[in-house]
């Protein structure tokens, strides 16, 4: 695997370069990355991961300085699953001078959900993958459907902008109590992290119930909702939403027909947890 530190070596690589998939990571690698890797290769003749965690989407008292990081064991993962190509920029590198040009996703998807308890989160993300993708141009780039609403942001950025990529989402990858693999469920404590499921388990019994309450005449969907945070409430989390939206563009459901998605957000003592499970009608 070609470790790459620079933009202009990035740049000078591509040139010539077979059908390329890039998966987009901020390191800390967990089965969910490599799953993501994995497809990758089925879907091109090469492939890059990038390396970069992002101050950009980060907010002011967040994780930044601790987010885990490690490139050793990072390596090793990409390098058994022959992994071309790992693009890992210094910071002032891929940001020599503070990044002012930045891209700003549209409010009716971004400014909602993740985006009211992470403002600014999503202008972070847009600009750091448009600028990813301008340095290694990939054919394809995969991201995991855990990030539900960052996907949509990627995608509605590369539709818009008419980059000529194709996006691939993947299904959250899952340990086998039912917690989506994050790199941030390294925070929780054990007695947390046996409790952590609940969030999984609070969006099933919520999803299942909204199903149910969509083939009423006049569904009341924020009851579910209000009584899913509650439950969150009554287990000792601190949750910042559960909400029933549109699979399509992320808006509330309108009509029965509508594919669904519930999405939810929650802090388990300090650290901060997000899931989503699509509906099955
Ligand atoms: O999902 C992530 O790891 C990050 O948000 C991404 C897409 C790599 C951008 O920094």
């Amino acid at each position: 695997m070609q470790i790459i530190r620079t933009v202009a070596a990035m740049q000078a690589q591509r040139r010539g370069r077979a059908h390329t998939a890039c998966v987009p990571t901020m390191g800390n690698l967990h089965a969910g990355h490599l799953d993501l890797v994995r497809r990758a290769h089925e879907k091109a003749d090469a492939v890059v991961v990038t390396l970069f965690v992002n101050r950009l989407q980060f907010l002011p008292g967040e994780d930044f300085e601790s987010y885990p990081r490690t490139f050793e064991a990072d390596c090793a993962a990409l390098e058994r699953l022959g992994v071309h190509t790992l693009f890992a920029p210094a910071e002032s590198e891929l940001y020599p001078e503070p990044q002012t040009f930045r891209l700003v996703p549209p409010a009716p998807l971004a400014d909602d959900l993740e985006g009211i308890f992470r403002p600014g989160f999503f202008i972070g993300v847009a600009t750091v993958v448009s600028k990813l993708f301008n340095i290694v141009a990939p054919d394809v780039a995969l991201f995991g459907k855990k990030d539900y609403q960052q996907l949509m942001v990627i995608r509605e950025m590369v539709r818009q902008m008419a980059l000529p990529i194709e996006i691939v989402a993947a299904e959250t990858v899952r340990a086998e109590d039912g917690l989506a693999l994050s790199s941030r469920n390294g925070y929780l404590s054990a007695a947390e992290r046996a409790q952590a499921p609940l969030l999984r388990q609070t969006l099933a019994t919520a999803g299942a119930a909204a199903r149910a309450e969509l083939r009423r005449q006049r569904p009341e969907l924020a009851r579910i909702e209000v009584q899913a945070c509650q439950s969150l409430r009554d287990a000792g989390w601190v949750p910042d939403y559960v909400a029933v939206r549109k699979q399509s563009d992320l808006q509330s459901p309108s009509a029965q027909s509508d594919a669904l998605v519930i999405l939810g957000a929650a802090r388990l003592g300090s650290t901060r947890l997000i899931d989503n499970l699509e509906l099955s009608i």
